[in-house]
């Protein structure tokens, strides 16, 4: 398997530099995308390690990482967006390209369907039963991996004071506004629905809430390691329903660190 790996690298690259080549004009956000996906490799590797995932297990889940958004290529070239609403679900392009190209061939069939099944679920909803304990494992590494990396990015924006950039993508205002449906959506415990965004600020909200699906301790580890949510907290307005909903996200991630 690691050698099968070694030889993805080499495929990602030059598969990516065509891309980036045949479509120049679509060059910092098709770089965005190769940026993205070599950092959750190197996430992947940290949360192998943190979570117990041995030897070969641990290859596939970076391999699941290596080709996660590999349909998001083709997905910019053909529809000119990275939203999966206004073009196809980028999860199952992602599948497409990779038995397309061949690029399994040579995994033993339990092995290719565990990365398979880890990257069309990545960027579900939720991930559907599966009796196979190691692709369940392998799935959620990578939504987590997928999510801590998401955090980076938009915290740096954040940081930057570059929120308009962000909220631009999603057509949001960068105004004052916190939605009641988003803070009713947070308080249930639950991810908020992309459909209540109002304004940038719900977009926070919502990306400070995502700690109710990430899985494993050593996730939340490099949560706290990083600072995510107070770099978000830090961002909105300090308001009691921000202080309130910042507090229960606060003592989720430091239970679920514990354990
Ligand atoms: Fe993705």
């Amino acid at each position: 398997m690691a050698s099968i790996l070694q030889k993805l690298y080499s495929w990602f690259d030059s598969y990516t530099e065509r891309f980036l080549r045949e479509y120049p004009h679509y060059y910092v956000n098709l770089n965005l995308k190769k940026e993205h996906t070599l950092r959750v490799c190197g996430i992947t590797r940290r949360l192998v390690a943190g979570t117990g995932l041995n030897g070969e297990h641990g290859v596939c889940a970076e391999i699941a990482a290596l080709l996660h958004d590999v349909g998001r290529f083709r997905q910019y070239a053909e529809y000119g967006t990275f939203s999966d609403a206004d073009s196809t679900d980028h999860g199952d392009l992602s599948v497409a390209v990779i038995d397309g190209e061949g690029l399994l061939a040579d995994c033993e069939a339990e092995f290719r369907e565990r990365i398979r099944f880890a990257v069309q679920y990545h960027n579900k909803a939720a991930i559907p039963h599966s009796g196979d304990d190691t692709a369940l494992h392998i799935a959620k590494l990578l939504r987590d991996a997928d999510k801590i990396d998401i955090w980076h990015v938009v915290t740096e924006h954040y940081i930057a004071g570059d929120a308009a950039g962000i909220a631009s993508m999603l057509h949001l205002p960068d105004d004052d506004t916190i939605s009641t449906r988003i803070c009713e959506d947070i308080r249930g415990g639950t991810i908020a629905r992309m459909e209540h965004l109002r304004s940038c600020n719900d977009l926070k909200l919502l990306q400070m809430a995502w700690v109710y699906d990430i899985n494993f301790p050593e996730s939340f580890k490099v949560i706290q390691e990083k600072g995510y949510i107070d770099i978000l907290r830090d961002s909105l307005p300090d308001r009691p329903e921000v202080r309130e909903i910042y507090h229960s996200i606060m003592s989720h991630v430091s239970s679920r660190t514990q354990r």
